[in-house]
């Protein structure tokens, strides 16, 4: 009678927790800034929302989320923000998304903002990545995917685009620096209007200076060709201010030699790329959160017999 009540827990447990949701891509959030920076996540509609929507990433911290498959939405880094500590209540000087506190609850980063877009696939289909400039920028960000197949380069802008921000576009006192769109609303700057297709919008002086100081990053609408990157069944971490030493070299190498996936990011011209070791691991979240479940369920039903 034990090993039958133990047969059936067993199989009801393995069962429920194995149905709970798959992880398809696993994002980390690294903070190589000299000063805090509070993330803000926005699922797109039709999307579940991850862990947070908006949480505090202390200089050299780090957090991870898991993300289910056709996971999408956006990243972002919000600088300069005060919370009280009794409310909760407070906005930030750069990337507010308006909720008045630490948690984004589904709004969207306000411009200026740099952005990481992300469209998870199932794991066996490709995920979608880039690094935008159209809503303008306000702090450095890259894109690192690891443990996936296909080409899977890094994106992402290195430069401190503030420093070099023209005084047309900036944002308040230097913080974060706008878009041409943003500054001055012209359809032409915006790709709207008669200007909303890829054979009307063309970069514009603008654009061309977010374009040659980060030339992986969308600059304009447009921008797909050099921007959308492509990579299957990989984990992504997202590194606010990936470096301030090597910047100046226009080249950014990955610290951490890890099992092979650390790939150097090029970011200057003819910066010639490190080749790409696929490991191919794409199944290992998926058999990792098996494998606990299965571990959890056995402990559970080991529990119910006595
Ligand atoms: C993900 O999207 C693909 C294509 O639209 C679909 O076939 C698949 O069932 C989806 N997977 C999940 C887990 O929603
Ligand atoms: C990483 O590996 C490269 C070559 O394999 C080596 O030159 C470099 O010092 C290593 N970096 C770290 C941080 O271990």
């Amino acid at each position: 009678m034990d090993s039958l009540l133990f047969s059936i827990s067993y199989f009801t447990l393995t069962l429920f927790f194995n149905f709970r949701p798959i992880s398809a891509a696993t994002f980390t959030f690294v903070n190589r800034c000299h000063y805090t920076v509070w993330p803000g996540i926005l699922a797109n509609a039709g999307t579940p929302k991850l862990d947070s929507t908006g949480f505090e990433l202390p200089k050299s911290g780090s957090r991870s989320f898991q993300a289910p498959p056709n996971w999408s939405g956006r990243f972002w880094g919000r600088t300069g923000c005060t919370f009280d500590p009794h409310t909760g209540q407070g906005t930030c000087l750069t990337g507010d998304c308006g909720s008045n506190q630490m948690e984004c609850n589904g709004l969207n980063a306000i411009p200026p903002a740099t952005l990481a877009e992300f469209t998870i696939g199932s794991g066996s289909t490709q995920d979608y990545y880039d690094v935008s400039l159209v809503d303008g920028y306000n702090l450095p960000m890259i894109i690192q995917p690891s443990g996936g197949s296909a080409s899977c380069l890094a994106t992402g802008c290195v430069t401190d685009l503030n420093r070099q921000c023209p005084d047309e576009l900036r944002a308040g006192s230097g913080d974060a620096c706008k878009s041409a769109c943003e500054a001055f609303g012209n359809p032409e700057y915006c790709c709207s209007g008669a200007y909303g297709s890829p054979d009307t919008c063309k970069p514009s002086i603008y654009s061309e200076m977010f374009k040659s100081a980060c030339p992986r990053s969308y600059s304009y609408a447009y921008d797909d060709a050099t921007s959308t990157f492509t990579c299957t069944g990989a984990d992504y971490t997202i590194t606010f201010c990936p470096s301030s030493t090597s910047q100046k070299k226009g080249v950014v190498t990955s610290t951490t030699n890890g099992s092979g996936s650390d790939r150097s990011i090029g970011f200057s011209m003819g910066t010639s790329w490190l080749p790409d070791f696929l490991t191919g691991d794409s199944t290992r979240i998926i058999s990792r959160s098996v494998l606990t479940s299965t571990f959890i369920a056995s402990a559970i039903s080991i529990l119910f017999l006595f």
